[in-house]
């Protein structure tokens, strides 16, 4: 148990303490070695207050809030190693948008009746699974992440008839369906919602988390992801309810066990007609471990008051050990879990434990100290480094989700280098990275083109809740417009949400019809060129996707560095014992020496077209090594 009398130095024995300390690492972008520093590792945690000073006014609150949180797993068992193979494991998803992806019915807004109509392209690409971001009725106030009926489709979607089509399309061709679940909250226009919020005695008036409004303020300081208090009030109750995202999606109460009891019945409902698995939305963030004030100064450098009370709540292993007795069984899951460290990572997704079976971990998709609106660069190193930690000492416990890019970040090659001279050489490369991963693979639509951010022009293209409010919060602060629009502009989720480009028809062969968003680059980037074209990016990911299913090794095999502390190359063999694979990468715009190598190797992919003595920018090869 650790208290206030244990050394800072001890608490790297704690494996939930690694995790804390790696993450305000990575937010406050500083040094791991000003906090492991000899003197700093010998301090009593007691004495951090006194030491720390005016930098930390609630010390003492946040090293208690801490403790508890490190003592949370003091009896957990280390689980053991596993390397069961799985379909999962072996498989390539593929992220669709559904608004942004085919619209079968000429309205502007992508549909099911359109994802089947393109099933043989995604079959042709070589996706063994489909993740749809969330087809439920909603009133789209977060794009369906605001449910208000989990057992119906979005009426722009479809009908329950076309996603039973969908599935038995998918199967026919040897595909697996994955369903995003948003359990976390509901939309306020869910039936549930309305009742509690008119009912406070009755069958749903618990559901939610209702609390009475403090010294005439907000029940606590919490914040919400998309900006603003995370309590609102409504008429018929003298409580506030909370939402950790919009107004408009109410946090559900997971301590009720009614409310667990509907998950799983929503779990049934969806397996059986078909389903193959399920993408848990923010699912780390179910289990609330108190409502009390966030520290300010965690909420400082996390943007966001009151996240160290629901992260890694006190009861989210039991939840979601419930939910996969009683529903999920053999369904693949993928939870989202936001903040959550590789330890923590494997005690959620380890076998043995049955809760999920692996999640999207997020540390290296910006720069330490970075978030995704700085203005920035984005540096390959970062990514070498988190990849190799999660495919080498945590992928025995914790198979890891391997992935740059998703409905809720910008396009990877443009963080990278917006230099269009190396836009496919740059797809290229994360191609060679993703698909020679330890892990499952998973592609967000559009990445197979080199899609690259969208030229948005001003706030009336952009679509999306968080961008508006953002824009709305920067300028009640004091920014400029112009100001806001630079910040909104380089983090906005927008970038992944313009249409699929099939076409260089007025609108990229996604509909006949004005889309819902803007068209992006589909001159230079689009399905039907890149089909016919075989350097493109999409022949790319087509041959590196089958190198990968024809090579276990790939997908199994050790991940073993080599010359890890060189910068700016990332090279790794693969091996499973029956055939080796070696990568090298050039993560910069500048041509470097190539490591050496001993033994024969066999050249099988680069994103070159001929190898010179050193690796050029960004070059990436795979050999086989000859044994
Ligand atoms: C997840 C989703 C995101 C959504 C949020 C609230 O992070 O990926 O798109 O806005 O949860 O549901």
């Amino acid at each position: 148990m650790i208290t206030r009398e244990t050394k800072v130095g001890e608490l790297l024995n704690n494996p939930i303490a690694r995790d804390v300390l790696a993450q305000l690492v990575q937010y406050a972008g500083v040094n791991e070695k000003i906090v492991l520093n000899p003197i700093v590792k010998s301090l009593k945690i007691s004495a951090l207050p006194k030491f720390a000073g005016k930098a930390l006014p609630d010390a003492d609150y946040v090293i208690d809030t801490m403790i508890d949180l490190f003592n949370q797993e003091a009896n957990t068992k280390q689980p053991s190693k596993s390397n069961a193979h799985y379909w999962w494991k072996e498989a390539v998803v593929y992220q669709i948008y559904p608004r942004s992806f085919q619209d079968g019915n000429g309205d502007g807004i992508g549909d099911l009746k359109g994802i089947i109509r393109r099933l043989d392209y995604l079959k042709e690409l070589g996706v063994d699974a489909l993740w749809l971001s969330p087809i439920f009725d909603s009133p789209n106030d977060d794009n369906g992440y605001d449910v208000r009926d989990y057992r119906a489709i979005m009426t722009e979607f479809g009908t329950m008839a076309d996603a039973e089509e969908l599935i038995r399309e998918m199967h026919a061709r040897g595909m697996r369906l994955i369903l995003d679940l948003v359990v976390n909250h509901t939309s306020d226009e869910h039936e549930w919602f309305v009742d509690s919020a008119k009912n406070p005695q009755g069958e749903h008036g618990d559901y939610y988390i209702w609390r009475k409004p403090k010294d005439g303020g907000h029940p606590n300081n919490w914040h919400s992801f998309f900006s603003g208090p995370a309590w609102e009030k409504v008429d018929t109750r003298d409580e506030e309810y909370l939402h950790l995202f919009s107004k408009k999606q109410p946090d559900l109460n997971w301590e009720n066990p009614k409310v667990r009891d509907e998950v799983c019945d929503i779990i049934d409902f969806w397996r059986e007609k078909g389903v193959d698995g399920f993408r848990l939305d923010v699912i780390n963030y179910i289990s609330k471990t108190s409502l009390e004030d966030g520290s300010a100064t965690l909420g400082g450098l996390l943007q966001f008051n009151g996240i160290e009370h629901y992260f890694y709540g006190k009861r989210l292993h039991e939840f979601l050990h419930e939910l996969r007795q009683r529903s999920f069984g053999d369904a693949f899951t993928v939870g989202e879990t936001p903040g959550t460290g590789p330890e923590m990572n494997k005690l959620l997704t380890a076998d043995e434990r049955e809760e999920l079976n692996t999640v999207f971990s997020f540390d290296h998709l910006e720069n330490l100290g970075k978030n995704r609106f700085d203005d920035y660069r984005y540096n390959l190193n970062h990514l070498k480094k988190s990849f190799s930690r999660l495919e080498g000492e945590f992928a025995d416990y914790a198979w890891p989700s391997i992935f740059v890019e998703n409905h809720d970040n910008p396009r990877m090659v443009s963080k990278i280098n917006s230099n269009e001279e190396y836009r496919d050489i740059l797809a290229k490369l994360i191609a060679v990275v993703l698909l020679t991963a330890r892990g499952t693979v998973f592609l967000y639509q559009g990445q197979e083109l080199g899609a690259v951010n969208v030229n948005f022009h001003d706030m009336s293209e952009l679509r999306d809740i968080e961008s508006i409010n953002k824009y709305n919060d920067l300028i009640a602060c004091g920014k400029t417009p112009e100001q806001a629009w630079q910040t909104v502009l380089g983090g906005t989720r927008d970038h992944s949400r313009t249409p699929m480009q099939w076409t260089d028809e007025t609108y990229a062969g996604f509909s006949e019809h004005e889309p819902w968003i803007c068209v992006g680059d589909k001159d230079a980037c689009n399905v039907a060129a890149q089909r016919n074209e075989e350097t493109s990016v999409l022949h790319a990911y087509m041959t590196l996707i089958q190198l990968r299913k024809e090579h276990p090794t790939l997908v199994y095999g050790t991940f073993e560095p080599f010359e890890s502390a060189k910068e700016d190359v990332f090279c790794y063999y693969r091996d499973d014992g029956k055939e080796r694979f070696y990568i090298e990468i050039n993560l910069c715009e500048r041509a470097v020496k190539q490591p050496n190598t001993k033994g024969k190797m066999e050249l099988v992919y680069s994103n070159y077209m001929a190898q010179g003595d050193g690796l050029q920018p960004y070059e990436a090869n795979i050999y086989r090594v000859l044994r």
